[in-house]
């Protein structure tokens, strides 16, 4: 088993260093293939609603993170979420996704209150994305009609992990295990990674990809690290960066390779098109990414004046446009790429259900590298 562990793992690394187009070029073909196969023509939309920009935690490269006394925090008030679940319905996308900060002040039992009434006026499903909660708020949340929680590990790698997310007080953060609760209360759970984060190897990200699969991820979500100048990461990245043939680069091509191997080893999985990609690509990056595996994109519903604020990292695709604009923008890309929007609510094809096993994952894989 280890031996096999260790066979994958090289392979990963392999095309993660690969730089031959070529070869580059196989590695996207196979993974446009196996999403046809597995997911269809089909781009699933999310309206994301930024609903707050408190945080409490202290995540070396957020902009958000509490120590950031440059920006205006807001929190959206139920209406003006109401409204933005609203615009998603009109829009025909079939999910709305709440994410915010580690904002103590969403109480759990305003969020209940605000899920149902969601759920009673529409037939969006429901996302939440909303940082590491108690077991009971999760609980309450799926009862009133949560669908799917979104969290991501951003890396396998502990000691890395540490160090760009300081403790809170004497709490231990182990999102690996609130991922499997997730699981356990009925999510769909989707998480992923960072990459290119200062300190991070070609080793780890190989890692990371090994561990979507052990994890059985309904959706996989990862961009490249995008520096914020007012957050330690960016201004102590050169101490932490590996020497230049260890450091994973923050590339669209890193980001897509890491897209293309995760659609080969989890076919069934959700693969959203990243923002990050899209605003370190403004030209090709999100449509790199819906052409090498991606399937899923997640246009921002977020009212244009609270926006800017949510600024995890800067220059972020889209952040002075109109709901409406994003909206038109992305509907015409989908055409473009002859791709066709979703209809319905876009669940995972894998919820509920093993529909990948490792030994399918693996011969792609070895059919890939052939
Ligand atoms: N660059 C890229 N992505 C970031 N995120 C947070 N800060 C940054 C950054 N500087 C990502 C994290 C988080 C998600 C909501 O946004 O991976 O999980």
């Amino acid at each position: 088993m280890v031996k096999i562990l260790m066979y994958s793992l090289n392979q990963i690394i392999d095309w993660l260093i690969e730089t031959d187009p070529p070869r580059l070029q196989q590695l996207w073909q196979q993974a446009d293939d196996v999403r046809k196969q597995q997911v269809g023509e089909a781009i699933h939309l999310r309206g994301l609603i930024e609903i707050s920009n408190y945080c409490v935690r202290q995540c070396t490269y957020c902009g958000i993170r509490a120590d950031n006394k440059k920006i205006c925090r807001y929190r959206m008030a139920a209406d003006e979420i109401h409204n933005c679940a609203h615009l998603a319905q009109n829009y025909g996308y079939g999910t709305v996704v709440l994410q915010a900060g580690e904002d103590y002040g969403i109480e759990a039992d305003w969020l209940a209150g605000i899920i149902r009434q969601i759920k009673s006026a529409t037939n969006l499903a429901i996302t939440l994305s909303l940082g590491e909660r108690h077991d009971d708020e999760l609980r309450l949340w799926r009862e009133a009609g949560a669908d799917r929680y979104l969290l991501r590990f951003e890396t396998s790698n502990r000691a890395l992990y540490e160090a760009i997310h300081p403790n809170r007080g004497r709490t231990i953060s182990d999102r690996i295990m609130m991922l499997r609760r997730l699981k356990s209360l009925g999510y769909e759970t989707g998480s992923g990674v960072l990459v290119g984060i200062p300190g991070q190897s070609y080793e780890d990200l190989a890692k990371d990809i090994l561990l979507f699969g052990e994890l059985g991820l309904h959706m996989i979500g990862v961009g490249p690290y995008i520096a914020h100048p007012d957050t330690p990461l960016a201004q102590h990245a050169d101490s932490m960066k590996l020497v230049s043939d260890r450091q994973v680069p923050s590339s669209d091509t890193m980001a897509c390779k890491v897209i293309a191997l995760a659609r080969i080893l989890c076919p069934g999985t959700n693969i959203p098109s990243t923002t990050a990609l899209a605003t370190i690509n403004p030209k090709r990056g999100r449509m790199h990414g819906l052409t090498r595996g991606a399937n899923v994109i997640m246009p921002n519903l977020t009212p244009s004046h609270y926006r800017s604020l949510y600024e995890i990292y800067p220059a972020k695709a889209g952040s002075h446009e109109t709901a409406e604009v994003t909206n038109v923008k992305l509907k015409e890309q989908i055409i473009e790429l002859g791709r066709v929007m979703g209809n319905g609510r876009g669940d995972s094809v894998c919820y509920g259900t093993q529909i990948w096993d490792d030994e399918s994952s693996q011969a792609r894989l070895d059919n890939l590298t052939a």
